[in-house]
């Protein structure tokens, strides 16, 4: 098929990524395929736009082409919800082109935004139809709730919140959403009560009609979760589990001036739940003798920043959580073992060097690589557990490994693995050199 020339008018990229200049911008991105040999097939939510992915070495970037203007903006909103450290895509660079005859209006002119592939993201068709994911079925309703609070706590009023916008990547039998598209967004300091009724409505509308779409389309399976049965009644409950999550959230206490374990309690409430307390208001009661407590998070990322800075490991929340619980229980043996108390942080150091890297090495060798190593770790975590109940006793690490090896290859999908078509692609495409700062790439032909 021929299509109008085009050029590359511009090119803005971020810090440490390739320049993109071997790619065929001289076509419109729904040509690329057949021209570039880095275009890569990956699991995919439905949309109006094009979108494609490319992959350098081991990273890959999703291109979606859009006017200039529209570009241009959900590249500024995606850099607003990074820099408010909101869970999202993360955005690469704007590439803008022009096409012979239709250059009269630069905000109309073909545009691509590229964001960094958000790794081992799963979009909700496939969780739908893919064997061995109908466990993360009903979690769906959570991490889609617990996305929306983050989201709105972040002031990020979304107008678009759909199944096809949001991306899950498993975390330790739960899931984590991520926003993807953010086209009709805003950005304000805080959403007020209508704001936000506004994008419940519009959540609720888009998640039924998802549903609905995605039975005409597919045969949903047979053991789909009560839940999920009636479209309408599945997003009323991730309504309902967003009000519950944010009326958590946000509920004052009131207590004595003598309580103030009362204090920390509610904060390990909102530590538990992966939020990080920023602050702590105390305000005196109208009657002066009883004090009103407010909290105030400020992420969702509380064991994240904890297993961060011990081990240097990024990982989900849940994920996290149970990694320090390892340690902690690690650190109880090594204290009583020891009969001195052990600080975290040492215990940290031996359970990366005795459990966590051993055991990944193994399972590579096993396995193949892992998409997510975390993620991996956890679920033999969970198999060990699974083992150790049935045989009412603690069947080791080690154990517990070989059997996953086995039912991993039994169950391919199970274990979150590098798929061999993306390794393929991956191995097969020359990495290219990152950029070493931002950059406006402008190539001496696209100047017109
Ligand atoms: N950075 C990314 N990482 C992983 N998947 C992505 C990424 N960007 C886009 N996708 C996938 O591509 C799909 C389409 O992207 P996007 O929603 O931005 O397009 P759109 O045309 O604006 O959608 P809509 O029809 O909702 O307006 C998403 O559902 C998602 O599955
Ligand atoms: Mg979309």
């Amino acid at each position: 098929m021929s299509h109008p020339v085009r050029r590359l008018h511009s090119l803005h990229i971020r810090q440490g990524h390739p320049d993109f200049l071997d790619l065929p911008w001289e076509l419109p991105l729904e040509a690329w395929s057949e021209r570039s040999p880095r275009v890569v097939e990956v699991p995919r939510g439905l949309s109006r736009h094009v979108v494609l992915f490319v992959s350098y070495g081991a990273t890959i970037y999703a291109f979606k082409e859009t006017p200039a203007r529209v570009a241009q903006r959900e590249y500024d909103l995606l850099r607003g919800l990074e820099d408010r450290r909101l869970p999202s895509v993360v955005p690469v660079g704007l590439a803008i082109q022009t096409e012979a005859g239709h250059d009269s209006v630069p905000d109309d002119r073909p545009a691509m935004l590229i964001t960094q592939y958000l790794a081992s993201s799963l979009p909700y068709r496939a969780l739908f139809m893919q064997q061995g994911l109908e466990r993360y079925r009903s979690r769906l309703l959570d991490a889609m709730a617990g996305l929306l609070v983050r989201l709105h706590l972040g002031g990020f009023f979304w107008g678009d919140c759909s199944l096809s916008n949001v991306l899950f990547r498993r975390d330790a039998g739960e899931l984590q959403a991520y926003a993807v598209d953010a086209e009709t967004s805003e950005l304000h300091e805080q959403l007020s009560p209508g704001q936000r009724e506004m994008d419940l409505q519009i959540m609720e509308e888009n998640v039924a009609g998802g549903l609905a779409d995605l039975a005409a389309r597919v045969e949903l399976p047979e053991e789909l979760p009560a839940e999920l049965e009636a479209w309408q009644e599945t997003a009323t409950s991730i309504r309902q589990r967003y009000e519950r999550l944010w009326a958590e959230i946000n509920r004052e206490l009131i207590l004595q001036p003598h309580e103030s374990y009362r204090i920390h309690e509610r904060i390990r409430t909102l530590n538990d739940l992966g939020f990080s307390v920023g602050e702590v208001e105390l305000l005196a009661s109208a009657q002066g003798s009883q004090l009103r407590m407010r909290t105030i998070v400020t992420d969702r990322e509380y064991h994240r920043h904890q297993l961060h800075t011990l081990t240097g490991i990024v990982a989900e929340e849940r994920q996290a959580s149970l990694l320090l619980n390892e340690m902690q229980e690690m650190k109880a043996t090594l204290t009583r073992k020891l009969d001195r108390s052990v600080p975290l942080s040492v215990a940290a150091f031996r359970w990366l060097d005795e459990r966590y890297h051993p055991a990944l090495s193994q399972l590579q060798k096993d396995l193949g690589r892992a998409a997510d190593t975390a993620e991996l770790y956890c679920q033999v975590l969970e198999h060990k557990w699974f083992l150790s109940e049935r045989a009412k006793r603690d069947v080791g690490l080690d154990a517990a490994l070989q059997d996953y090896v086995t039912l991993s290859r039994k169950q391919p999908g199970i274990a979150p693995l590098v798929e061999d078509a993306t390794r393929a692609a991956q191995e097969a495409s020359e990495f290219a050199p990152a950029l070493e700062a931002d950059a406006d790439v402008l190539p001496p032909r696209s100047v017109t």
